[in-house]
């Protein structure tokens, strides 16, 4: 559980986001988190604590001058004990508060009463859109920040008010995404990571063509716990239908050219290189700009394949892979997959002297397509390193602590 071991004080202000607490609040303990819940008097116009309470499964605070704590100083003890102050949702009223270190409630207090190194503060904006625009709501996010307050981004969309536009909370699956990333190890920090992930489509005429069955999972994992490490992540993704993590650049592709060719414009500014796409060896050698029809003599197309460029082999093999490869400061750093249906050991060694790459990961390819968990075998120059069965995002994380132990010294910062 991502978050297990962690305490933190969730902190609710005014405001019709407060729904969104409640399942904050779930997704938090269900992450393993302990949570403790305090509210403003105006949050409880919105939502009560009992929710709060049964959600939480601890007392809920809402006043300064609650007796329950034995020094009577709620502010102080609640603040010492926490990883972090997150305050979801986060009104225009409460932010302004913030920035003036006002302190006539229970949780305005308590934020000021932090020990400021020890008890990092996260908000999560909500409010309508006019107000988020606001140039006094738009100074105090800077305000907040330059202060070294994490303030969460705001989504967009339709609004309680009826009207669209920014400054709704984020989802509480987004806000969890966000904390877990908040306390994950910057193993990554100053990075620029490329991954491709998904099959490619190489079409026979407009309306078919030939894929395979990858679901893009384990890169979008990779891509994911990447971000998560720190690194500027971009993911050359081919069709597949799973969200773009959180924090990553997509550029969606078809064919294996179309990813060569994205690959190609980004690769550059990266500093490792993840090929975790299943990229089809061969494409139809022409492909049909109209349907292919039948023409009732019961004669099928005669279709004639050409090889795909190898995308891994044509990065590994450049003058910056092939640093990567030495182990050289500047160089780009080559993470190969291999999936294999049997021997995956000689497979996956042999395909790694082959493709040029320092790091090449194996797993049993029909075991593995589509699922949401997989094991891999690691393969570099010193030998193997098994990574038994996990769920795809814990070995994506295994697997970027790998690299991560593997980049030459003095690699960038952030
Ligand atoms: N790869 C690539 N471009 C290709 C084929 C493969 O970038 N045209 C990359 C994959 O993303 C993966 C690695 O190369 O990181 C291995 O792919 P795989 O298909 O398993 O190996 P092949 O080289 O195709 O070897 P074989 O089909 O003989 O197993």
């Amino acid at each position: 559980m991502e978050l297990s071991g962690k305490h933190l004080v969730l902190g609710l202000s005014g405001g019709i986001a407060c729904y969104k607490a409640a399942e904050l609040c779930r997704a938090l303990v269900k992450a393993g988190a302990t949570v403790q819940i305090v509210m403003t008097e105006a949050a409880g116009h919105f939502i009560t604590p009992v929710t709060l309470q049964a959600l939480s499964n601890r007392p809920v605070f809402d006043s300064q001058w609650d007796a329950r704590e034995g020094n009577n100083m709620a502010h102080i003890n609640l603040s010492r004990e926490a990883d972090a102050i997150v305050i979801a949702p986060a009104s225009a009223d409460f932010m302004a508060k913030l920035i003036h270190g006002r302190a006539d409630d229970l949780l305005s207090l308590m934020c000021l009463a932090r020990p400021l190194e020890r008890v990092p503060l996260i908000v999560a904006p909500a409010m309508n859109r006019e107000m988020w625009a606001h140039p006094a709501t738009q100074r105090n996010v800077a305000q907040l920040k330059a202060d070294g307050v994490h303030v969460l981004d705001v989504g967009q969309g339709d609004q309680a008010c009826g009207e669209t536009g920014d400054g709704r909370m984020l989802e509480a699956d987004e806000i969890l995404q966000e904390l877990i990333s908040f306390f994950a190890p910057k193993r990554l920090a100053g990075q620029q990571v490329l991954v491709t992930a998904g099959p490619t489509y190489e079409a026979i005429d407009p309306v078919r063509g030939i894929t395979n069955l990858s679901s893009g999972k384990m890169g979008f994992a990779i891509a994911r716990a990447a971000c998560e490490a720190g690194a500027a992540v971009t993911l050359v993704a081919g069709p597949v239908s799973l969200p773009t993590p959180r924090g990553v650049r997509r550029i969606d592709v078809r064919s294996a050219r179309d990813m060569l060719q994205a690959v190609q414009a980004q690769v550059d500014a990266a500093s490792v290189f993840v090929a975790t796409a299943a990229v089809a060896d061969w494409r139809p050698a022409a492909s049909a700009d109209q349907k292919i029809k039948k023409d009732g003599s019961g004669d099928t197309p005669a279709l004639r394949f050409v090889e795909n460029p190898d995308i891994l082999a044509t990065v590994a093999q450049s003058p910056r892979g092939q640093q990567g490869q030495r182990g050289e400061a500047g160089g780009l750093f080559c993470v190969g997959f291999a999936a294999e249906s049997h021997d995956l050991l000689a497979h996956a060694s042999a395909k790694r002297e082959r493709k040029g790459v320092p790091l090449l990961v194996g797993n049993i390819g029909p075991a593995t397509f589509g699922q949401d968990d997989n094991a891999l075998l690691l393969i570099d120059a010193g030998g193997a390193t098994e990574l038994p069965r996990a769920s795809k995002l814990n070995l994506a994380r295994q697997l970027i602590a790998e690299i991560s132990r593997r980049l030459p010294p003095g690699a960038p910062t952030r």
